[in-house]
């Protein structure tokens, strides 16, 4: 399809270079294959539609067509229906098991017009009688391609959401992960209702995608509804839908989640949050499979896969009389428990080259992370992680903003995740503010003695320690010690100061 697009741009520009002619500038509109055994009919529809910006190759047998369609892909098919030998029934199908997304559009002569339909049947775009209305036919050829393209939009973006949420980005090496791993390919093939329970940030969504996206309903929706966000009032409208004029303010009739999830997968998060009501009505179309929208009679079957998540311990909800423990049998047919990260953190290492991966894709060449130094893996394989791999994920993209020369140090990291002590150790921002607003400007030295200090103290006269919180070398460190006379023994200096 290029090399011939190529020729054509090729062409024009050799004429506008020689100074002969200066193409008038048209808009490539796409590549046709134009097929018909009368020759008189190809060059007339080439002459007009190559004026109206579409590329033409004609062809002038069935099998030169099929030849052409087997060399390169065309944007659209212009299909003769009589011709010799292979009629245009047989190309069509032919096409088909080619490429099954390029619209044909058919070109009958007068009193074809059951045959054209027929051609329809089998897939055909449109179809035209001859004489051929050109304006039609161009309208028609952009609607074709338009689609097509819509089509090819549609499938890159399946393509994307199944990489995006394939078992290649569940990252996890650890024996805990592994377990989780099993579980997901344990449950995948089957419809069976999973409930993924795990503190916040651990990646219960993730998993949920995972386990759609490879699962075969992955072409169909995957639904996601947050029970704890959708207000007590709007939250049946919300699951089933309403009929119009159900309620005031219902001016149309409403698709409710339910029924956009068909054949897909529902994915009900924060379930823990129900209030009891809801918790009445979702038992009931677990348990039936269908309901009525709002305001209407008609029962609707829906065929959903029910994935659920919490961050409580919903047994212990059950216990205390918070949630029907019939629901909690019904939706806990399987539990996966997803670890906190502080279980884990053998893992730690394998998600921050992910991340790092992931959002150098969005940065220019000159500030991707090439390294990680390995006090930075260091503070971070210490640090507890309250927001599991959701903080983890944060830190690493704000932390990636202050590095300059491509290294992740300790000091681009967040003081408290640096050390949660190091909090009160002022920020190079404050002292600079400081440095800005004092009236008398303390040279730079003295300020480093400051900081040099106070990491000493913090870390407890732990040269390592303090290197590492004040992101430089030990050996460096060491130096600067020396040089700055700072005394490394601290029970002489507490000695000496009290
Ligand atoms: N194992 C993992 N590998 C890679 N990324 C992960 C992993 N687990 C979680 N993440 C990332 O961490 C973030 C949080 O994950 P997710 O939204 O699935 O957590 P959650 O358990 O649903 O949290 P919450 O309970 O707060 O809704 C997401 O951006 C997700 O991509
Ligand atoms: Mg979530």
């Amino acid at each position: 399809m290029n090399g011939f697009r190529a020729h054509g741009l090729a062409g024009s520009m050799a004429l506008a270079e020689s100074g002969v002619i200066i193409p008038e500038k048209k808009q490539f509109r796409g590549q046709i294959l134009l097929v018909d055994d009368e020759r008189d009919f190809t060059a007339l529809a080439r002459d007009i539609l190559s004026s109206r910006g579409w590329d033409v190759l004609c062809a002038h047998s069935g099998f030169e067509a099929l030849q052409l369609a087997s060399l390169q892909s065309f944007d659209a098919v212009l299909l003769d229906l009589r011709m010799p030998l292979l009629d245009g029934h047989g190309v069509l199908d032919r096409l088909r098991r080619l490429d099954p997304t390029v619209p044909v559009i058919i070109i009958t002569g007068a009193g074809d017009t059951p045959t054209a339909v027929e051609c329809m049947r089998q897939g055909a775009f449109d179809y035209f009688e001859k004489p051929v209305d050109w304006n039609k036919l161009h309208l028609a050829l952009e609607n074709a391609c338009r689609l097509r393209a819509l089509e090819e939009q549609v499938r890159d973006l399946r393509k994307a959401l199944r990489e995006r949420y394939g078992f290649d980005n569940l990252i996890g090496q650890s024996k805990k992960m592994r377990e989780v791993f099993e579980a997901i390919q344990r449950v995948c093939e089957t419809d069976v209702t999973v409930l993924l329970e795990g503190e916040s940030g651990t990646g219960k969504e993730l998993v949920a995608r995972a386990i759609h996206y490879n699962s075969p309903r992955r072409t169909k929706p995957f639904v996601a509804v947050n029970c704890a966000a959708i207000p007590e009032t709007l939250l049946e409208s919300e699951l089933f839908g309403h009929e119009r004029g159900s309620f005031t303010g219902a001016v149309g009739r409403r698709i409710g989640r339910f029924e956009q999830a068909d054949g897909g997968t529902l994915f009900l998060d924060e379930i823990g949050e129900m209030s009891p009501a809801t918790q009445v009505k979702i038992l009931r179309v677990l348990q039936e499979r269908r309901f009525e929208r709002l305001g209407g009679n008609r029962p609707v079957e829906v065929d959903v896969r029910i994935i659920s998540a919490t961050n409580k311990n919903l047994l212990e909800e059950v216990r205390k009389g918070n949630f029907r423990e019939d629901l909690y049998y019904r939706i806990c047919v399987y539990p996966i428990h997803l670890p906190p990260l502080r279980e884990r953190k053998e893992d730690i290492p394998a998600l921050v080259a992910n991340f790092i991966e992931r959002f150098n894709r969005r940065m220019p060449p000159h500030r991707r992370i090439r390294a990680v130094a390995s006090e930075t893996l260091e503070c971070l394989m210490r640090y507890p992680w309250p927001g599991n791999v959701r903080e983890l994920e944060n830190v690493i993209e704000r932390s990636m903003l202050h590095a300059t020369d491509g290294v992740l140090r300790p000091v681009h990291l967040p003081a408290t995740i640096r050390s949660p002590d190091l909090a009160e150790m002022p920020s190079a921002t404050s002292w600079r503010d400081a440095l800005r607003t004092a009236t008398e400007v303390p040279r730079w030295e003295e300020v480093e003695q400051e900081l040099l200090k106070l990491a000493l103290r913090l870390t407890k006269y732990n040269v390592t320690a303090a290197a590492s919180r004040l992101g430089m070398g030990r050996t460096t460190l060491y130096r600067k010690i020396q040089r700055y006379g700072i005394a490394l023994r601290p029970r002489d200096r507490e000695a000496g100061a009290s």
